[in-house]
């Protein structure tokens, strides 16, 4: 077990996470701690170049989901891991609930199958005493979560968008929905942030979040 800390940031396309993980690396940098920051589809040279495929290349649903997990592990056994064993803080930018949300959600994939799958990318050595976690998850996810007509409306014509953001509203109306069955399968793990408010109040909610447990 590492002994670093491990938040992932969730939200459809255009809830506004991503300025809020650069915001939090930079305030836990300040706090002391050395940061990994990073992301999903990506985070290591193979899985950029699988990043690249999965958000630009026709695929069917189960090829789709296949990539997300190939592009976990290499990013999990190159990064995350030895980043949490150094006991350096790992904020990675979108990890398996987005799975969940989008290919389970959004694509309507099996929701089983996406278990089966996360269970043989993210299992842990068992430990001795039989109290740790037996699957790698983040200590915590924060879910930006936003209706997604407003999410469009802040992504129209922000640049080309990819085989996910061309999507329309139901689509993301799908998405949105997988990761609130996600945090109700795991709510501890969760804090969800109302991301429709002035960006300042969201970043209150950040760190709030972060705060309660001691982190900052
Ligand atoms: P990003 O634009 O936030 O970096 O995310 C890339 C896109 O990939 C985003 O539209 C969500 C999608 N995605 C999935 O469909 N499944 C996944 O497992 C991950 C990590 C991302």
């Amino acid at each position: 077990m590492g002994r670093g800390l491990f938040i992932s940031f969730e939200g459809i396309d255009g809830a506004g996470k991503s300025t809020h993980v650069e915001a939090l690396a930079d305030r836990m940098r300040a706090a002391g701690r050395t940061v990994v920051l990073t992301r999903e589809p990506g985070g290591t040279p193979l899985a950029e170049q699988i990043r690249s495929l999965a958000l630009h290349q026709a695929m069917d649903p189960l090829t789709e989901a296949l990539l997300m997990f190939a592009a976990r592990r290499d990013h999990l056994q190159q990064v995350i891991e030895p980043a949490l064993v150094r006991g350096d803080t790992v904020l990675c930018d979108r990890f398996t609930d987005a799975t969940f949300a989008y290919q389970g959600g959004g694509r309507g994939f099996d929701w089983q199958t996406l278990s089966d799958l996360e269970r043989m990318v993210q299992s842990l050595p068992a430990s001795e005493d039989g109290l740790a976690p037996e699957l790698r998850q983040p200590d915590l996810t924060l879910w930006f979560d936003l209706a997604p007509s407003i999410a469009a409306e802040r992504l129209a014509g922000a640049r080309l968008p990819d085989r996910f953001e061309s999507q329309p509203v139901a689509f993301f109306e799908a998405v949105r929905a997988g990761y609130a069955r996600r945090m109700e399968e795991g709510p501890s793990r969760f804090a969800r942030v109302d991301a429709d408010q002035a960006r300042e109040k969201v970043w209150d909610d950040v760190c709030r979040s972060v705060q309660t447990r001691g982190w900052i």
